[in-house]
C-alpha cells in the first residue's frame, strides 16, 4: 500500500555525512533541539551491539528488579529511541517529552551528532560496544527482518558496505572510536563480550556508576530476567509487539542468537583475512580493543 512506501526498504539519506533513514533525517531539527534533563541517562550504541539487552538491564535497575513493572510496556516505549521518526505514531522526541523523569534514552547517534543538551546538562551516558564481526552478521539478519532498512544484498555485498560505512549510522569504526575518545567521568564504556562473560560483574559496574546499591537477590533477579532465554520469550523485550509490516520475526527473530563468535559460522576464510586487515588499518593507534569471541 502507498502508506507503507515511506517505511519499507527506502534507500538511505545522509545526515551530516552519516547514512541514515530519510524519515529520521526529516525529524532531525527536533532531535538537534532536544532538551535533555540532568537526570536523563543515555544508552548509546552502534546498532546490534546489545542496546536492547542493556536497556532491559537499566529498566530493571531503575525499578529495583521488579519484573512486573518492567512488563508495563514494550522496551521501545520504556526506553524511547531519541532520533526515531516514522510517518505514523509519535517520534522519539515526542515520546521522551511525555516520559516522566528519571528517563532512560536510547540513541545510535555518532558522538559528534549527539544533541548538545546532553553535554550541557552533564547527563550520565552508558555506551555499549560489540565486536564488528558479530555486529555485521547481526546487522545483516536485522536488515532482512526490519523493513526500514534498504535491501542488504548478499552477505558478501553487505560485508563490503559495512566496512565502507555505507549502512545506517555509518562507519562502526568511527562510532566506537568517537565515543571512546569522549570517555570521561560521566561515561561508562561497556562491551557486549564482557556482559556475556560475566554479567554479574558488568551489572555491578553499572550500579557503581549509578551510585546505587541493590540486594544480592535483586541483582540475581535482574540477571535472570535479562538473560537471552528470558528476554527471547518476553513480549515486552523481544519486539514481537511491533507491527509485522515493520519487523518480520518469521524471517529472523530480533533476539536471534545472542552469542559472541557467531561470525565464524558466516565469514569465509578470505573474508576473515580481508576483514582483519581492514580492522587493523582502521583501529591503528587506538587503545580500544575488542574480543572477537568469548
Ligand atoms: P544477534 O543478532 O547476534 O543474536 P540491539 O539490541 O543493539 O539491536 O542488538 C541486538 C543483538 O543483541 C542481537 O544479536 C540479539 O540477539 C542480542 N541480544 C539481545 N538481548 C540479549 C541478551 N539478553 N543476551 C545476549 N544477547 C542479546
Amino acid at each position: 500500500a502507498m502508506e507503507q512506501k515511506d517505511v519499507i526498504r527506502q534507500e538511505l539519506g545522509s545526515l551530516h555525512g552519516i547514512p541514515l533513514f530519510k524519515s529520521f533525517i526529516e525529524g532531525w531539527p527536533q532531535v538537534k533541539a532536544f532538551q535533555a534533563r540532568p537526570d536523563d541517562l543515555l544508552i548509546s550504541t552502534y546498532p546490534k551491539s546489545g542496546t536492547t539487552w542493556l536497556s532491559e538491564i537499566m529498566d530493571m535497575i531503575y525499578h529495583d528488579g521488579d519484573v512486573e513493572k518492567c512488563r508495563r510496556d514494550a522496551i521501545y516505549n520504556r526506553v524511547p529511541f531519541l532520533e526515531m521518526k516514522v510517518s505514523k505514531g509519535p517520534s522519539g522526541v515526542e515520546q521522551l517529552e511525555n516520559t516522566p523523569s528519571p528517563r532512560l534514552v536510547k540513541t545510535h547517534l555518532p558522538v559528534q551528532l549527539l544533541p548538545t543538551s546532553f553535554w550541557e546538562k552533564d547527563c550520565k551516558i552508558i555506551y555499549m560496544a560489540r565486536n564488528p564481526k558479530d555486529v555485521v552478521i547481526s546487522y545483516y539478519y536485522f536488515h532482512h527482518m526490519a523493513k526500514i532498512h534498504p535491501d542488504p544484498g548478499t552477505k558478501a555485498e553487505f560485508l563490503e558496505n559495512f566496512m565502507a560505512g555505507k549502512v545506517a549510522y555509518g562507519s562502526w569504526y568511527d562510532h566506537v572510536r568517537g565515543w571512546w575518545e569522549k570517555k570521561q567521568e560521566k561515561m561508562l564504556y561497556l562491551f557486549y563480550e564482557d556482559m556475556k562473560k560475566d554479567p554479574r560483574r558488568e551489572v555491578q559496574k553499572i550500579l557503581h556508576f549509578l551510585g546505587k546499591e541493590l540486594a544480592e537477590g535483586t541483582v540475581e533477579r535482574i540477571l535472570h530476567h535479562t538473560s537471552f532465554q528470558e528476554m527471547k520469550k518476553n513480549p515486552a523485550a523481544n519486539y514481537e509487539t511491533m507491527l509485522p509490516t515493520m519487523m518480520d520475526h518469521s524471517v529472523s527473530p530480533f533476539l536471534r542468537k545472542g552469542i559472541s563468535g557467531d561470525w565464524k559460522n558466516h565469514f569465509t576464510v578470505a573474508q576473515n583475512e580481508r576483514f582483519n586487515q581492514h580492522y587493523q588499518e582502521h583501529m591503528a593507534g587506538s587503545d580500544l580493543h575488542f574480543q572477537m569471541e568469548v
